[in-house]
C-alpha cells in the first residue's frame, strides 16, 4: 500500500512537472530582445492602416463565400438577403477581438502575432495551439481563396473564349477544381462524377491546375523576397474598390425588390451560420496589428486603422450584398463567383470581365499575403524550438525562409486537392475563433500579471470589451457547429494532431533546449 503511494506521488509530481513546463511563459523583454536588428521606421498613419486593412480583408469572403452564406451548400442553409444582418453580426465579433490584437502589437511589435501574445501570458502549450490554428487560418484560409482565385480566373477566360482555343476555355473539370466541388458540379448538371473524373488505383484524380501553378509562382516571389509598397496595396486596394463599386452601381438598375423577399427564409439559425461563414470576409484585419512598430503614434492611428477598415468593408459589404440579392432570387446565386455571374446573367458581360479581373487582382493580394503569414508563423515556432530547426534556415541569398516557405506552398497545395471553399472557409474560421478567443483571454490576464508594461493602446471599456469578444466569437463558433458538417469533425482532428505533435516533439525539444 505504502508502495503504490509513492508510486502516486512521484506519477503526481513528474505530472506537475509537465503542467508546469506548459505553463511557461516567454517575457515579452525575451521577445523585443529576438527581433532588435530590424529598426524599422515609423511612418504609417491612420489613412494608411486602413488601406492595408481593406487591401488584405477584401478577397473571396465578398468575391465568393457571399454566395454560399446567402444561397446555401455543403450542406448548409443559406441565409438568404438576410445574409446582410449576417455581415454586421461577423463585423461585431471582429471589432472586439480586433482592440485586443492593437493592444498586443503595440506592445509586442513582433513577427509571431497571436502565437507570441500567447506565449508571453499562458505558457508554451497554449502558445503551440495558437500557433497550430494560426496556420489553419492562414493556410487552409489559402485554400478557400486559391479556390475562389480559380473560379474568377476561368470566368475571365471564358470571356476570351472568341480568341482562345476550346482547351483552354473549357478545360476538363478534373483539371480545375477539387474532387468535391467538381462532383457537385457534375451531379448538379445530371452528369455521373464516376463516368467523368478518372481515377488512378480507385483514387479519384481532380485537382486545380491553374491553383498548383500559382502556388507555386507565390512562394517562389517571396523566396525572392517581395516587399509590397504602399503603393502597390494602394492599386490593389483601388482596383478592387473600383470593380466592388462597378458592380453596386450597375447591379442597383437591376435590382428588383421582390427577390429581397422572403428576407429570412431558413430563419435565425441560417443567419448566424451566415454570419460564421461571413466571418471569412474579415479575416485579415489581424494584419493591421503586426505593422503597430511602423505606426505613427499607435495609441490613436492603430484604433482608427483596425475600427475604420472594418467599418467601410462592412458598408461595403452590406451594398454588395444587397445588390447580388435583388439582382436574382436567391436559387440563382452562383457559388463560384456569384457577382461576376450576377451581372452577366443581366447581359453586361463586359462588367462581368472587369469583376473577375478586379477579383482577381484582389484575390491575389490576399493569396500572397496569407502564404506570407503563414510561412512567418511556421518560422516563429520553429525559431522557438516547436518544430525542427531546419525550417527556420534563411535563402543564402534572398534571406527569406524558404524551407518554411516550400513547406508551406506544399501544404496548400496538398489541401488544395480535398478541401473545397466552404470547408476551406469554415475551417479557416474555427482556427481565427480560437486564436481571437485566446488574445482576448491574454489581454485580461497580462492586465493582471503585468499591469506596469507601457501600452502605447489600451483595450477601452476593459474588461467588457475583450470579455465581449470571448462571447461573441465563442457563441458563433459553437452555435454554428451544429449546423457544420465535415470542418467540425476535422477542425478537432486537427487540433488532436497538434497536441500530439507537441507533446512527441515540441514539449521534448523545449527541455532539451532549456537544458542548453
Ligand atoms: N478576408 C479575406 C477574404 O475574404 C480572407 O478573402
Amino acid at each position: 500500500m505504502k508502495d503504490e503511494i509513492n508510486f502516486n506521488k512521484e506519477e503526481y509530481t513528474a505530472l506537475a512537472a509537465i503542467g508546469k513546463n506548459m505553463l511557461k511563459t516567454k517575457s515579452p523583454d525575451k521577445m523585443m530582445d529576438e527581433t532588435k536588428n530590424c529598426g524599422l521606421k515609423k511612418t504609417l498613419g491612420a489613412f494608411d492602416l486602413i488601406m492595408l486593412g481593406i487591401g488584405v480583408i477584401i478577397g473571396s469572403g465578398i468575391f465568393t463565400v457571399v454566395g454560399i452564406a446567402s444561397a446555401g451548400g455543403n450542406g448548409t442553409l443559406g441565409a438568404g438577403p438576410a445574409v446582410v444582418i449576417s455581415m454586421i453580426l461577423a463585423s461585431l465579433a471582429c471589432v472586439f477581438s480586433a482592440m485586443c490584437y492593437a493592444e498586443f502589437a503595440a506592445m509586442i511589435p513582433a513577427a509571431g502575432s497571436a502565437y507570441l501574445y500567447t506565449y508571453a501570458t499562458m505558457g508554451e502549450f497554449l502558445a503551440w495551439i495558437v500557433g497550430w490554428s494560426l496556420l489553419m487560418e492562414f493556410l487552409i484560409g489559402y485554400i478557400a481563396v486559391l479556390s475562389a482565385w480559380c473560379g474568377y480566373l476561368m470566368e475571365f477566360i471564358k470571356g476570351f473564349s472568341k480568341y482562345l482555343p476550346e482547351w483552354l476555355y473549357n478545360p476538363p473539370i478534373w483539371l480545375i477544381q477539387d474532387y468535391s466541388t467538381a462532383a457537385n458540379t457534375l451531379t448538379k448538371t445530371g452528369l455521373n462524377p464516376d463516368a467523368v473524373i478518372p481515377r488512378i488505383f480507385g483514387i479519384p484524380i481532380c485537382f486545380s491546375l491553374p491553383g498548383i501553378i500559382f502556388t507555386i509562382i507565390v512562394a517562389l516571389i517571396l523566396i525572392k523576397g517581395i516587399k509590397e509598397s504602399a503603393r502597390m496595396t494602394g492599386v490593389l486596394v483601388f482596383i478592387k474598390l473600383g470593380v466592388i463599386a462597378l458592380f453596386i452601381i450597375t447591379g442597383a438598375f437591376y435590382v428588383q425588390p421582390e427577390n429581397w423577399h422572403p428576407f429570412a427564409p431558413n430563419g435565425l439559425n441560417s443567419i448566424f451560420v451566415g454570419a460564421f461563414l461571413i466571418f471569412f470576409a474579415y479575416i485579415g484585419f489581424d494584419a493591421i496589428s503586426t505593422a503597430a512598430e511602423e505606426t505613427k503614434n499607435p495609441q490613436k492611428n492603430l484604433p482608427i486603422g483596425i475600427i475604420g477598415s472594418l467599418l467601410i468593408c462592412t458598408i461595403v459589404y452590406v451594398l454588395t450584398a444587397l445588390v447580388l440579392m435583388g439582382i436574382n432570387p436567391v436559387d440563382k446565386i452562383n457559388l463560384q463567383a456569384p457577382l461576376a455571374y450576377a451581372i452577366s446573367s443581366v447581359g453586361q458581360n463586359k462588367i462581368a470581365g472587369l469583376i473577375s479581373i478586379g477579383a482577381l487582382a484582389g484575390l491575389t493580394s490576399v493569396l500572397m499575403v496569407m502564404l506570407l503569414a503563414g510561412t512567418r508563423i511556421l518560422y516563429a515556432m520553429s525559431r522557438d524550438g516547436f518544430l525542427p530547426r531546419i525550417l527556420k534556415t534563411l535563402h543564402p541569398k534572398h534571406k527569406t525562409p524558404y524551407v518554411v516557405t516550400i513547406l508551406a506552398a506544399i501544404i496548400c497545395i496538398i489541401g488544395s486537392t480535398f478541401l473545397d471553399i466552404s470547408t476551406a472557409a469554415e475551417l479557416c474560421n474555427f482556427g481565427t475563433f480560437t486564436s481571437f478567443i485566446i488574445v482576448c483571454v491574454a489581454v485580461l490576464i497580462l492586465r493582471k500579471t503585468d499591469p506596469n508594461r507601457n501600452r502605447p493602446f489600451k483595450v477601452p471599456f476593459s474588461p467588457v470589451f475583450p470579455l465581449l469578444g470571448i462571447l461573441c466569437c465563442g457563441t458563433l463558433m459553437f452555435y454554428s457547429m451544429k449546423f457544420l458538417t465535415t470542418s467540425k469533425i476535422l477542425f478537432p482532428v486537427w487540433i488532436l494532431l497538434g497536441i500530439v505533435i507537441y507533446l512527441i516533439y515540441g514539449y521534448k525539444q523545449q527541455r532539451k533546449i532549456e537544458k542548453e
